[in-house]
């Protein structure tokens, strides 16, 4: 284990902290966390492991998310500017007019929003129960959901259930395009394309699967097969390979980066647990109304 490793290592024991991260953050992260996952993972995890620090390594509505499930602990994000740009197109003043449009709908929100916009919502998902918590909502209820676009027009084409969708989407999966899968297949023959569900519908309707990361991680780990095409971001190669030595994985399209997962270091790491920062702060009464839908979602069988 190298310097700042072997430092991150002792400051955690000294601050009795744990380390999450997503699937999507550097590989040397990665390796250094306690717990690797998903949104939905994380979340569950920030709340069960109930640690007196917990250094989020991912984006911030993420380590919010922990936060509102574990007030107790002290939420650290190494990278105060790690964020999301599809979290950021749902702008909470226009939300709170859309609800006042819409008294009826039932407002659905992915995780993927800023603690002020769940506040506003009744129901938050992600993207590996987005299916089970719409089903969840009564028929004859009209819906809202936001901020993804392509997630919920996912749904709604799967479901066959029409729901008002928020004109967001991330700029990192949105960019795929049906010919890079044609493109793919032709240079991978009879590898299945697995990608994310935040890919546009006409992407998922040429995929074979559109899964949540730890879906993505899960098909490739039970699958016979020994070659698979991943459509989502970067960083998740790492764990594929690390964990299914005799696989091969091939990026649909190298260029789904996304800089702010790439933002936290090993130093910002170190710095972050000397330091204790940057707090996840957030006004009581805040986080109150936007742990609700959380604690909905998790609620749902
Ligand atoms: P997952 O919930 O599948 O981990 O996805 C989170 C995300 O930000 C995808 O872009
Ligand atoms: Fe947001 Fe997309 Fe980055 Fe996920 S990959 S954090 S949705 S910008």
């Amino acid at each position: 284990m190298d310097d700042i490793s072997k430092r991150i290592q002792e400051l955690k024991r000294e601050r009795h902290a744990v380390i999450l991260a997503h699937n999507y953050v550097a590989p040397e992260i990665q390796d250094l966390a306690d717990f690797t996952g998903d949104s939905l993972e994380l979340s569950i995890k920030a709340e069960s492991v109930h640690a007196e620090v917990i250094v989020f390594c991912g984006v911030r509505f993420m380590a919010e998310t922990a936060k509102l499930l574990s007030p107790q602990s002290t939420v650290l994000l190494p990278k105060s500017d790690a964020g999301c740009p599809m979290a950021d197109m749902a702008d909470p003043d226009e939300v709170a007019a859309c609800r006042r449009k819409n008294p009826d709908a039932v407002f659905v929100a992915y995780v993927n929003s800023t603690a002020r916009v769940k506040a506003l919502v009744d129901i938050c998902c992600t993207s590996g129960n987005a299916e089970k918590i719409i089903r969840s909502i009564p028929q004859d209820r009209p819906i809202v959901f936001l901020p993804d676009r392509n997630l919920g027009g996912n749904m709604m084409k799967k479901l066959g259930r029409k729901m008002e969708l928020w004109p967001g989407c991330c700029p990192i999966h949105d960019q795929v395009t049906v010919e890079m899968i044609q493109r793919a297949r032709a240079a991978a023959p009879g590898a299945p394309v697995l990608v994310h569900p935040e890919c546009r519908v006409e992407v998922v309707d040429a995929a074979d699967e559109a899964l949540s990361t730890a879906g993505i991680l899960r098909f490739c780990r039970e699958s016979s097969g020994k070659r698979f095409i991943i459509g989502t971001e970067q960083g998740i190669l790492h764990r594929l390979r690390k964990e299914n030595p005799g696989k091969e994985f091939l990026p649909l399209e190298p260029a789904m980066v996304c800089c702010d997962m790439k933002k936290v270091t090993l130093n910002d790491l170190y710095v972050s647990l000397r330091d204790m920062t940057e707090k996840i702060e957030l006004d009581p009464a805040l986080a109150e109304a936007a742990v609700r839908p959380i604690r909905r979602m998790l609620d749902v069988k």
